[in-house]
């Protein structure tokens, strides 16, 4: 193989590290999205560790959950975990990261706040003086590595038992492909979603804008809309 067609190989963009060893945090982990998040995340055998401002709430999400998930207060469930997923309002985003600067150190933080605001018309996207929800979380966890997934998910449709897979995609940002080759990873332990890298953070914006088109999808057909990329085809070497 000449050295261009081994580094080809090398970055072949399915090839994806190994997850399943890895312990998954999420704070806000009892709200809806969170909770959806952990439920298909454990399902999958992922250990996963539900966060909350207060312990007994996420140790009672977690025991109804069942599925080996934990609960703890945010900043036990950050420093517990290798991965952890930012899913609260995005009124408390700032607030929640600023307290957790030194739990969150060296950790893989993955965000999934759309900042949105709601009026007569409808869902709207809010401008964050950072750019994004993504870009703010760098900002404030210099330490820690900040990556962006999951906004496109319906959280009815993750915590649906019935449901056997969730059909869609997820469109994963960030700086380090190291950190976004493992989201995506993470990701694709869920049956049915595909992690696919959709740039750096500082695109961040327009996915978590595309959120508020989504709410309108939703509300016109009474759907849970999801997202599919297109001629992204798992075959390496095409
Ligand atoms: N719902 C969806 O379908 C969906 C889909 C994709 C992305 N998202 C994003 O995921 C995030 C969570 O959505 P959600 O619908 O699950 O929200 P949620 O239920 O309103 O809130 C999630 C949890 O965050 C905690 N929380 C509430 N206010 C807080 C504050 N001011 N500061 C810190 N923590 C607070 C609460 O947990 P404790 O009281 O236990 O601390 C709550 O259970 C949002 O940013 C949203 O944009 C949601």
């Amino acid at each position: 193989m000449s050295e261009t067609e081994t580094k080809k190989a090398a970055r072949d963009p399915w090839d994806l590290p190994d997850v399943s060893g890895l312990v998954v945090g999420v704070l806000g982990g009892t709200g809806d999205q969170g909770r959806g998040l952990a439920y298909r995340l454990a399902r999958a055998g992922q250990k996963v560790i539900i966060g909350s401002r207060a312990a007994e709430r996420a140790r009672a999400a977690a025991a109804e959950l069942g599925l080996g998930v934990e609960g703890a207060d945010n900043a036990e469930c950050a420093r517990r975990s290798d991965v952890v997923i930012v899913a609260v309002p995005w009124e408390g985003h700032a607030a929640t990261l600023r307290a957790l600067r030194e739990d969150l150190r060296g950790k893989l933080v993955v965000d999934c706040v759309n900042p949105l605001g709601f009026d007569k018309q409808g869902a709207y996207a809010l401008r964050p003086e950072e750019g994004s929800a993504a870009q703010q979380a760098a900002a404030l966890l210099p330490e820690s590595r900040v990556t962006a997934a999951f906004h496109h998910l319906s959280a009815v449709l993750l915590q649906d038992e019935t449901i056997d897979e969730i059909d869609t995609d997820v469109m994963v940002l960030g700086e380090k492909r190291a950190d976004t080759d493992l989201v995506q990873a993470l990701a694709a332990r869920i049956p049915g979603m595909r992690g696919v890298f959709a740039g750096r953070l500082r695109g961040a914006h327009q996915v978590e804008s595309l959120v508020a088109n989504l709410i309108s999808v939703n509300r016109r057909y009474r759907a849970h809309a999801g997202l599919r990329l297109t001629d992204v085809e798992e075959s390496p070497g095409r």
